[in-house]
């Protein structure tokens, strides 16, 4: 179920820099951020505080109303979805298990073969599942880097330039496909790009510079988010 995000007057400070300086954003539950700016602005620290991979110097984090504390973390890092840039994909491991990774170590109250297949199938690789990532187009590579991102069934999805490595329209169709898995799935999304036409498909548009958030653009009106939000509800 989509989760809503909030940073709170969030720092992070590196001796030389200040990454953050004082950021509020707050993400409503189904709703699709793009987080724009140029490089240094500060994009990945957001989505690395938000995923729990590094913590804030001040302020906070929440996921639906609740402050992330340092015990959460580990329980927080599995509620959510982590797309790169660079696919990440072990080279070694086929498709199937390239998305069972994440699980493989862990007991899960789930059928995770069952569940491997039926991503595979969502993201349009349903017969790539025993390919190597060698064996794969990059834009086929981060189809498997979606669906291993959603193996927990995530209430957040966050991506950091998630079509940096791809040609426009195959970055397009990872786009589209990101939006079409967060209405079946029922996400919140939170997507780092370079790119205006990317920028211009989220629901709103969150400009950072110099660690700060400097323009904060609505796309699609709040309505339409809590209407399609309403629609995965059961
Ligand atoms: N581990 C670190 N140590 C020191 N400085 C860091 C560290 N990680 C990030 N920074 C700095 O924090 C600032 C924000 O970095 P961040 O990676 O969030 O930018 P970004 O907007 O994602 O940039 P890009 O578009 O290039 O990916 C940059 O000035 C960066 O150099
Ligand atoms: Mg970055």
């Amino acid at each position: 179920m989509a989760v809503s995000v909030a940073l709170r007057a969030v720092s992070r400070r590196y001796p030389q820099l200040t990454a953050l300086d004082g950021v509020d954003l707050e993400v409503a539950a189904g709703e699709t951020v793009m987080l724009t700016g140029p490089s240094g602005a500060g994009k990945s620290t957001v989505l690395h505080l938000t995923g729990g991979m590094d913590r804030p110097d001040e302020g906070h984090v929440e996921i639906d109303g609740v402050q992330l504390t340092p015990r959460d973390l580990d329980a927080h890092r599995r509620r959510i979805g982590f797309v790169f840039q660079r696919f990440h994909l072990l080279p070694a491991l086929t498709a199937l298990d390239n998305v069972l990774a994440p699980v493989l170590p862990r007991r899960v109250d789930f059928d995770r073969h069952e569940r491997g297949r039926e991503l595979l199938e969502a993201v349009g690789l349903g017969d790539r599942a025993d390919a190597l990532p060698s064996q794969l187009s990059g834009g086929q590579q981060q189809r498997v880097a979606v669906a291993r991102a959603l193996i927990n069934r995530p209430g957040l999805l966050l991506a950091d330039e998630p079509t940096g490595n791809l040609d426009s329209v195959i970055g397009r169709e990872i786009i589209d496909l990101l939006m079409a898995l967060r209405e079946r799935y029922g996400m919140t999304m939170l997507i780092a790009t370079h790119d205006a036409e990317v920028a211009a498909s989220g629901d709103r548009v969150v400009r950072l510079q110099d660690g700060r958030i400097t323009s904060d653009q609505r796309i699609t009106p709040a309505a339409d988010v809590l209407g399609r939000l309403g629609g995965l509800r059961p």
